[in-house]
């Protein structure tokens, strides 16, 4: 029956019912916020390439999860900056590294806030890369070892999720065997299953001083070219043992969070990725675009292609206007 009986703009004409129809909702409770922790006290490193975000030292973070909380934002990813890098990324499994310090001082300062863990060694290493190097590569098995090391120091420290960032092969199965072992069996894993090897990273490299000093990422990240690949990399995950999977970025990804989606129905994170963060910021500054119309377009997309979780530097912001 087309037209004139059906008419689709009936069903467009006032805000009312365009409320009636709507079929996909952003909620704070879908979102989730990355913290950059550094060291000292009192410290707010803004970073030039991502307009609103800083780099923050624990009592400061601690002040903003709160207010993330206050918001209705459920959780937080937190990156950590060490004092000191070296070869092993030892400051990534140290009883009194960044991140295993911050920890319980979040939890005091926002009990109910879930605090998520980025478990990856290249904010830790000296050379920036995700693993340990053996013949200028990431050796995959040595790094499996330190991985699951992070993990369990982190969760002895009271994290809520362990979230690999690493994209090695195996390291779902030897974190969960870990943290299994150390009595954590109730701590879940949010795995960055289907991570891309992305331009979109850049800013984010800043943010986390984690630049590579050799190479790149393509050894272990994704090639942006595959998309069946995504899905056998999510199957293997969840087959490890992943609680919640992940596509990352999210933007030039959206069909592989749509295919993930449909595919396997298991919980599913995209992470809105530095990037795509800063195009938004930078255009709006310009005036280009209406910063926070198109923000709260590219949340909805994400969402609407799957998503139930998205991890993104707009978090809190957004939450505020929801509320
Ligand atoms: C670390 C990690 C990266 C991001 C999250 N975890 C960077 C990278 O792989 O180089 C990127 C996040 C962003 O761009 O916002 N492995």
């Amino acid at each position: 029956m087309p037209f004139p009986t059906v008419r689709m703009r009936r069903l467009r004409r006032t805000e009312s019912i365009r409320r009636m129809v709507r079929e996909t909702r952003l909620s704070p409770d879908d979102l989730i916020l990355p913290l950059f922790i550094c060291p000292g006290e009192g410290v707010q490193n803004d970073i030039a390439s991502m307009p609103g975000v800083a780099q923050m030292s624990i009592d400061v973070a601690a002040e903003a999860c709160k207010k993330t909380a206050d918001v209705g934002v459920p959780a937080v990813i937190l990156f950590g900056i060490p004092p000191n890098k070296d070869a092993m990324g030892t400051g990534a499994y140290a009883d009194d590294g960044i991140i295993q310090r911050a920890i319980p001082a979040l939890k005091e300062a926002a009990p109910d806030l879930c605090v998520i863990t980025d478990v990856c060694l290249c904010e830790y290493t000296d050379h920036g890369h995700c693993g340990v190097i053996h013949n200028g590569d990431v050796h995959n098995d040595e790094t499996l070892e330190l991985l699951a090391k992070e993990s369990v120091s982190h969760a002895r420290a009271g994290a809520d999720m362990i979230a690999p960032s690493d994209m090695m092969d195996g390291r779902v199965a030897a974190i969960r065997k870990s943290l299994d072992a150390e009595g954590f069996s109730q701590t879940p894993i949010m795995a960055y299953a289907a991570k891309y090897n992305s331009a979109f990273y850049g800013p984010f490299r800043e943010a986390a001083e984690s630049a590579p000093q050799f190479g790149d990422r393509r050894s272990y990240q994704m090639d942006p070219a595959n998309g069946d690949e995504a899905l056998r990399e999510v199957a293997l995950d969840l087959q490890e043992g992943a609680d919640i999977v992940m596509v990352k970025p999210a933007l030039s990804y959206l069909d592989l969070i749509y295919r993930v989606k449909e595919r396997f129905g298991v919980p599913l994170a995209a992470y809105n990725v530095s990037g795509e963060y800063s195009l938004i910021k930078a255009a709006g500054e310009k005036g280009w675009v209406d910063e926070s119309r198109l923000r709260d377009e590219v949340l909805l997309s994400i969402k609407r292609a799957g998503a139930d979780m998205i991890i993104t530097y707009f978090a809190a912001d957004v939450a505020r206007t929801l509320r």
